[in-house]
């Protein structure tokens, strides 16, 4: 039987684990992800609207910083913080240290002000995401006392990523826009965004533009794990604009975005709106079911490369991002096999088999990409018949696959499906959940997560970073999605983030703290964390 425990015993809790950590009695302390070093004081710093923010040095994005306070306490405080260029009084003042790491932060919260000092620009922007958190959640007041604390910072990964598919369900502009300021209190950089699938193509390209118009559209989806179908259609796309203003939303919260266009599978709507593309050249249609197509690009025409690099020309222009995801992964081989021009291609260029094929594919897509200046990231799979050494993997097995594209040399993101893949479902019992993908990832398991444990500082130097993952088969809206990622985001943000020793009571303790954040913010969330069998 589960019983439910309250949010005060663990309140109760987090005083005594403090008291151990050297942190004195204050509750209300509770930081995701957890810092690296914190003490606490006895005393408070009252803030209140005429507290200004002063920004010491020339750098523009530091207005990004005083951005987010604004936003976050205007409507608490009934007012905007007066925003200034010179020191003041009892101010919240915002300098940038060039020796300290891009991305690192020192807060120090004094009864005569707030001092924050960052590597960046960036840095500067989680200290007020940390100092944000240390402001009672449900304050409504016009000062509010945050106590006094000195914590140092810093990420444990550069790359602290989380994939949204839009592509088996369509989310809005405005939904996406609310996932990135989640991600960005989780202090997540990284939002990898899975545009295009068998069940839709979600990206407007200007060249082709029966992608969106044919490629966007489903006439119906099917119903849980069968075939029968919904009678609903499913719709949406982003236009250029959009994309842009996204793109821009997103660098205002340090978020890179990168956009996945998958190769050479999980290509059947854009089969369908140029058929073309397919081996078999019709008989294509935007999938309104799950599973993997076997219908992809024909790797032997010489069209599929040139629709390929105009697509990818467009969309590099639109994402200013370091790095492309170009998929690779779950590719059938069966219209290859069949496919005279795929096999002409094969006997010409000397490859053994279509594993080989594929290898061929994914390399001169790379090889566009980069010769635009960019690098391309793929899943596991294009690990398989070759591999070049450029190529970043994104790996979902697990250690040892991980551990094999380190020996050969390549950079991995990790996002081992075991502990960061949240469309699973987070309780054993099944028939009182939402249908979700048929896998369990308790919240426990997702704190798991620990890289640094796991691999040789010298192996972690090819670790770019961790990625957690939202497949949306069984997601068909936000509400829903908030559902499957809290609490199990804010574990990997502390995995993904944190140096501090790992604790999981610490973080259950944390994550209460948070969830009142959530209620008032209105976000969904499961309450597994605070189940006990
Ligand atoms: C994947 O999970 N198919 C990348
Ligand atoms: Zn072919």
């Amino acid at each position: 039987m589960k019983k439910l425990l309250t949010t005060i015993s663990c309140l109760l809790l987090i005083t005594s684990l403090q008291a151990g950590n050297t942190l004195k009695r204050t509750p209300s302390v509770a930081v995701i992800p957890q810092p690296a070093r914190m003490t606490v004081g006895d005393k408070v710093f009252t803030l209140r609207a005429a507290t200004p923010i002063c920004l010491l040095a020339e750098a523009p994005e530091l207005a990004y910083a005083a951005e987010l306070l604004n936003r976050t306490l205007a409507p608490v405080l009934g007012g905007e913080l007066p925003v200034s260029d010179v020191r003041r009084e009892k101010g919240i003042l915002l300098s940038l240290s060039p020796a300290m790491r891009p991305e690192a932060y020192e807060l120090k919260v004094a009864p005569r002000g707030v001092t924050i000092t960052a590597g960046s620009p960036a840095g500067a922007f989680y200290a007020c995401q940390t100092l944000l958190q240390l402001c009672p959640a449900a304050a409504g007041a016009a000062a509010v006392q945050i106590p006094c604390v000195e914590i140092e910072d810093a990420p444990a990964f550069d790359l602290r990523g989380m994939m949204l598919d839009v592509a088996r369900h369509f989310f809005t502009v405005g939904e996406v826009k609310e996932l990135l300021d989640l991600l960005a209190m989780d202090k997540i950089n990284t939002f990898h965004w899975h545009l295009t699938d068998d069940q839709g193509w979600r990206i407007e390209i200007e060249k082709y533009p029966e992608l969106t118009r044919t490629g966007s559209y489903r006439p119906y989806t099917t119903i849980k794990r069968t075939l029968t179908p919904d009678n609903t259609p499913h719709a949406g796309y982003y236009t250029r604009d959009e994309v842009r203003e996204i793109v821009t939303y997103a660098a205002r919260r340090f978020i890179t975005i990168i956009p996945e266009i998958e190769v050479p599978g999980h290509a059947m709507a854009a089969l369908a709106s140029y058929p073309w593309l397919g081996c078999k050249g019709e008989g294509y249609a935007v999938w309104c079911r799950w599973g993997i197509s076997k219908d992809v690009y024909c790797a032997g025409k010489e069209t599929t490369f040139e629709f390929l690099e105009e697509v990818l020309d467009e969309v590099m222009d639109l994402f200013p991002s370091e790095y492309i995801h170009i998929g690779g992964d779950e590719c059938p081989k069966d219209r290859w096999k069949e496919c005279p021009q795929c096999q002409a291609r094969m006997k010409a260029e000397g490859l053994a088999d279509e594993k080989e094929l594929q290898s061929y594919t994914m390399r001169r897509v790379e090889r566009f990409v980069r010769s635009r200046g960019r690098k391309i990231i793929g899943w596991d799979e294009i690990y398989e018949g070759g591999l070049s050494n450029t190529a970043i993997v994104m790996s979902r097995y697990g250690n040892q696959r991980t551990g094999e594209v380190i020996a050969r040399g390549n950079t991995v993101i990790m996002c081992p499906a075991k502990h960061c893949y949240f469309d699973y479902y987070q309780d054993d019992d099944y028939d009182r959940e939402p249908i979700a993908h048929r896998s369990l990832l308790p919240i426990e398991q997702a704190y798991q997560l620990n890289p640094r444990k796991d691999f040789t500082e010298s192996q972690l130097k090819q670790i770019l970073g961790v990625e957690c993952n939202l497949w949306t088969e069984y997601i068909p809206d936000f509400s829903h999605a908030q559902y499957m990622l809290l609490p199990r985001l804010d574990a990997f943000s502390d995995a993904a983030w944190s140096l501090a020793p790992r604790d999981y009571e610490n973080f259950r303790c944390r994550v209460a703290v948070m969830f009142k954040r959530y209620d008032t913010i209105g976000y969904r969330y499961a309450t597994h964390i605070f189940q006990q069998q």
